[in-house]
């Protein structure tokens, strides 16, 4: 775990981003000290792998600072982008080079050393469960092996700095295992950044999390303080089948005691769906649905959800809780 008397290592201040006209980032300031792993959670479209793009150096912000252990990356976009290891959305690989001979290539660019080359390229391979696919070509790999020729590209030359965009993305559940225990013991020693949507991932993960929504960060904590924002809130999910009944139903909705903040909206297929979050201790479905039935409304479907990522984020946004804590 960290403190305050360990080295910030990452220092990103008032960074905003444009894509033209459209602001991809707004304003966004953290750190980042050695020994934490920060998530990046939020829905699609949120501007994660823009930060982690500008993070890198591999392009540079409209406005605002990036420095990496104190070197500013406008200024000295060599030397700050040494101390980096970056795991890309899409890792694009060479695939007629065989492991070997990419990772070689990698610790070259990366400036290792001719003579530690070798003992390096092998310890990482180790280290990423590569060595018994060492000699395979890269573009003959599953998705799970790539995956982890881009994590041991990313280790080539020890940066202190790890950004790894979706690490976990397009993995079977005994790879998702395996590569969160790598990152964790990664963690312990360096700054790691990591952008996911999966709420249980970043809680397993990181010791902050950092929520953004629409270039901006909307809220930013411990996983303890994440966690009990999130401990047993529950949603319940309504569909019906009819658009007449759609009236009708928010009627009846309305006249049972504990439905607050019914969002509603028309699905694909011209049902309705409902949406609200449930008392902690009532379970109010059999309520519900002894009442449609009554009322002779068209209900295709009732279930209870643990609430998620974009529940929260609506959450937090009607609380007003904007750029504000959890607790
Ligand atoms: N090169 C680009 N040109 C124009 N718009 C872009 C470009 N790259 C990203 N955007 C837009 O900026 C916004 C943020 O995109 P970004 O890729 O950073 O999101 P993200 O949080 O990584 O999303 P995801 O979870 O889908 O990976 C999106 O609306 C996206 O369409
Ligand atoms: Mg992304």
């Amino acid at each position: 775990m960290s403190d305050h008397h360990s080295e910030v290592l990452i220092d990103f201040q008032n960074v905003s981003k444009r894509y033209g006209a459209f602001r991809a980032l707004r304003d966004v300031s953290f750190q980042v000290r050695e020994g934490e792993i920060v998530g990046f959670l939020g829905p699609n479209g949120a501007g994660k792998t823009t930060a982690m793009r500008i993070l890198s150096g591999f392009f540079p912000p409209t406005s605002g600072h990036v420095s990496i252990r104190g070197v500013d990356m406008s200024k000295h976009p060599h030397k700050a982008k040494q101390a980096i290891g970056y795991l890309p959305e899409t890792v694009s690989l060479y695939p007629d080079m065989r492991v070997i001979e990419y990772l070689r290539f990698v610790a070259k660019v990366k400036g290792v050393p001719p003579h530690e080359r070798w003992g390096h390229i092998r310890a990482k391979m180790s280290f990423c469960g590569l060595l018994e696919v060492s000699h395979r070509l890269i573009g003959k790999l599953s998705k799970g092996y790539r995956q982890r020729v881009g994590l041991a590209q990313a280790l080539m030359g020890d940066p202190s700095v790890l950004i790894l965009d979706e690490p976990t993305t397009g993995l079977d559940p005994t790879q998702i295992k395996e590569i969160r225990e790598l990152i964790r013991a990664l963690g312990q020693n360096r700054a790691v950044i990591l952008s996911t949507h999966i709420l249980p991932e970043a809680s397993m993960l990181c010791n902050r999390v950092l929520m953004i929504n629409q270039g901006e960060i909307l809220a930013s904590g411990t996983v303890q303080e994440l966690a009990s924002c999130l401990k047993n809130r529950e949603v319940i999910h309504i569909r019906i089948k009819h658009r007449e009944d759609r009236q009708h139903a928010v009627e009846a909705l309305g006249s049972i005691q504990g439905v607050r903040g019914l969002r509603s909206g028309e699905e694909a297929n011209g049902e309705t769906f409902f949406a609200f979050e449930s008392l902690p201790d009532e379970d109010l479905r059999p309520k519900i649905t002894k009442l449609f039935v009554e009322q002779g409304i068209s209900l295709a479907e009732i279930r209870r959800e643990p609430m998620n990522l974009e529940e929260v984020f609506l959450g937090l946004l009607e609380e007003g809780k904007l750029g504000r804590r959890f607790s």
